[in-house]
């Protein structure tokens, strides 16, 4: 099976008057096309494993390859492209830009990538996405006047954009109440499964990592427990 994740040895210490060891050598290899349950207590190391995942971090040791790039030693430009081409990300608040419409904040990865599509292409493609999302209605409206659940369907839009290999969702649930936790969650699924994208999701929410193809429970920066449900 294609990996998409090969991590070894992973340690991240944040440096300042105490070192926190945040993470204490994380091995992982997650499969092309399934989605991820990445879980464990608050403080665990499951943002700071995200982010190093997707290129927002460095790593104070070992090696990260996504999408058969080792990522671990790239400057900060290549970094950005990486993010930019390979990665889609969710996060908690949606971080939606209030001056500009939901169909702009949606574009604008791909605007900022350039080139590779057209803008007719964008265009066709926000509408493809929309639809599956159900955004269709609120792509000419601001942020700030459409509902939670909306705002993030919008971000989730934004972050498949440049049709990423890998989507790395930051607890994308923990803003939402049950009915639109349930409406994200499908979503995801729905998208894995027309897509082949691949998803890790953070979360605390036992219900969603039941769901995921696999549960890697981070406990004080270390895998303590990997549940196959399937
Ligand atoms: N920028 C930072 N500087 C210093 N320490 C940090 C920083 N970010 C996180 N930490 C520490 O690293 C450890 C892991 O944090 P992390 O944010 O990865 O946990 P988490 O599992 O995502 O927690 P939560 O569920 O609360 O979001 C914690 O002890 C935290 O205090
Ligand atoms: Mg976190």
């Amino acid at each position: 099976m294609e990996k998409i994740v090969i991590v070894r040895n992973l340690v991240k210490i944040y440096e300042g008057k105490v070192d926190t060891v945040a993470l204490k050598g994380i091995n992982l290899e997650l499969d092309k096309g399934y989605v991820y349950a990445i879980y464990g207590q608050s403080g665990s190391g499951k943002t700071t494993l995200l982010n190093i995942l997707g290129g927002l971090d460095k790593p104070t040791q070992g090696k990260i390859i996504v999408g058969n790039q080792d990522i671990t030693h790239l400057d900060s430009k290549n970094l950005a492209i990486f993010r930019n081409t390979k990665v889609g990300f969710i996060f908690q608040f949606h971080y939606l830009i209030s001056e500009f419409t939901i169909f702009e904040n949606i574009i604008m990865p791909a605007a900022i990538r350039g080139g590779k599509y057209s803008y007719s292409q964008v265009k066709n493609r926000v509408v493809e996405l929309a639809k599956i999302l159900d955004i269709e209605e609120i792509l000419g409206k601001y942020p700030d006047y459409v509902s939670g659940g909306q705002r993030q369907r919008a971000a989730i839009c934004r972050a498949l954009i440049n049709e990423p290999d890998i989507v790395l969702a930051d607890e994308p649930t923990g803003n939402l109440d049950s009915e639109n936790t349930k409406i994200v969650v499908d979503l995801f699924f729905k998208i894995n499964k027309v897509k082949g994208t691949t998803f890790v999701i953070v979360t605390h929410n036992e219900n969603i990592a039941n769901q995921c193809y696999q549960k890697i429970e981070l406990r004080d920066g270390e895998i303590v427990k990997i549940v196959n449900n399937y």
